[in-house]
């Protein structure tokens, strides 16, 4: 089977397990990280896990409710396989389908992890170009936030970018402990300067994630105070060298600092993620600002947003927006998105959006 034949068959199996799922079969998961999965997906339905509860339990409920099939998409290592087998049993003594051949067909096709599928899954769906190697294509989760006023803006034209209430700095701070990397543009380093960690939520220092910031032109002072031993950070820049960057590129490693070069004249977003993916940051939070927002959008690179809509208006035609860069030029070019979540917080409102694949 050829590469695009085995990704067409992935599609086929997620498409067909959302229609069983959405159908009222319930879909036996390890825990919460497969059901993450499984929700970027676009999966929705009933997830069962098994990890929590003894398996003869889940089995007993289930067929007390008449259930008569189930799926199993339990993980897939060396532990999973025994899960897998008890699971199978289990079931099958009561009577109860197990549809194990979905989940077969995803190990085919994995690595024995939901989060490569799922990383896959976006690709295709997103229709980016197929890359000849499998690993190229890997992609991390990546969360846009934003704390932006009613008409859009991230702060005011003299740089004043004091949005958020309370409140929301804090569900800001819990989000950068959920993910693996904060992401920012050198933009939003030179203007702000700020730690990139979690300090205004308890934390321990292992919880700070990895500072990355997009820099093409490696403008980043040493003295940025993203460059300090809070938590480890990466610059990505462009690939070009010159004495002057060389030895930038030198002084930053000797401090601990990783450096990533990609791109020709700006950072290649997309080989970037996937080389973010590939040193094991699978879930990433963009926090702008619009210039690198914008850089993300157009590859296609974002699957959630999460905004902070504060009681403002700054107005300013150069005040920065949370999308700026070129812009799309058709409603067609422009992301689809789909409302998932709303609520209240402080003065201001959250809005949570799925970018539609
Ligand atoms: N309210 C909020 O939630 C929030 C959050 C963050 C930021 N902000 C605000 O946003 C403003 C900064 O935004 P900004 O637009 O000036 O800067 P930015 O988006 O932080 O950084 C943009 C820079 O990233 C670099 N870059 C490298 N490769 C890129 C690529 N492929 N695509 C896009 N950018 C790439 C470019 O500089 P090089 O070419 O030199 O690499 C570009 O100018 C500040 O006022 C800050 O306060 C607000």
């Amino acid at each position: 089977m050829d590469k695009k034949e085995s990704l067409r068959k992935i599609v086929e199996t997620i498409d067909n397990i959302k229609e069983l799922a959405e159908y009222g079969i319930p879909v036996l998961i390890e825990g919460k990280k497969d059901a993450e999965s499984l929700k970027n997906l676009g999966i929705s339905g009933r997830f069962i896990f098994v990890s929590r509860t003894p398996i003869f339990q889940i089995a007993d409920t289930l067929k007390k409710e008449g259930i008569l099939e189930v799926i199993l998409l339990t993980d897939f290592d060396k532990a999973g396989k025994k899960y897998a087998r008890e699971i199978l049993s289990e079931f099958q003594n009561r009577g109860i389908k197990v549809n194990n051949i979905l989940r077969n067909e995803l190990l085919k096709y994995s690595r024995g992890d939901l989060k490569d599928i799922e990383s896959i899954y976006a690709y295709i769906s997103r229709r980016v170009d197929i890359m000849p190697n499998f690993d190229d294509m890997l992609l991390p989760h990546v969360i846009s936030n934003v704390g932006m006023t009613l008409d859009g803006k991230l702060a005011t034209v003299s740089n004043d970018s004091r949005i958020s209430s309370e409140n929301d700095l804090k569900r800001v701070h819990e989000l950068r402990k959920e993910v693996d990397g904060i992401l920012v543009g050198i933009g939003t380093i030179l203007k702000d300067d700020p730690r990139l960690t979690v300090h205004k939520v308890p934390a321990v220092p292992k919880e700070n994630p990895i500072r990355i910031v997009v820099d093409s032109s490696l403008r980043i002072p040493m003295t940025a105070r993203v460059l300090n031993s809070d938590a480890k950070t990466i610059i990505a820049t462009t690939k070009p060298s010159s004495n002057e960057k060389d030895e930038k590129i030198r002084k930053l490693i000797s401090m601990g600092v990783t450096v990533i070069q990609t791109g020709a004249k700006k950072v290649n977003l997309k080989d970037l993620m996937n080389e973010l993916y590939k040193q094991g940051i699978k879930k990433i939070l963009l926090e702008g600002g619009g210039t690198l927002n914008f850089g993300m959008f157009k590859e296609n690179l974002i699957s959630e947003i999460r905004v902070y809509v504060a009681p403002k208006i700054f107005g300013g035609s150069n005040a920065p927006t949370y999308v700026d860069g070129e812009g799309f030029k058709t409603v067609e070019d422009s992301p689809k998105l789909e409302l998932k979540n709303h609520y209240i917080l402080d003065d201001g409102i959250i809005l949570e959006y799925i970018v539609i694949k």
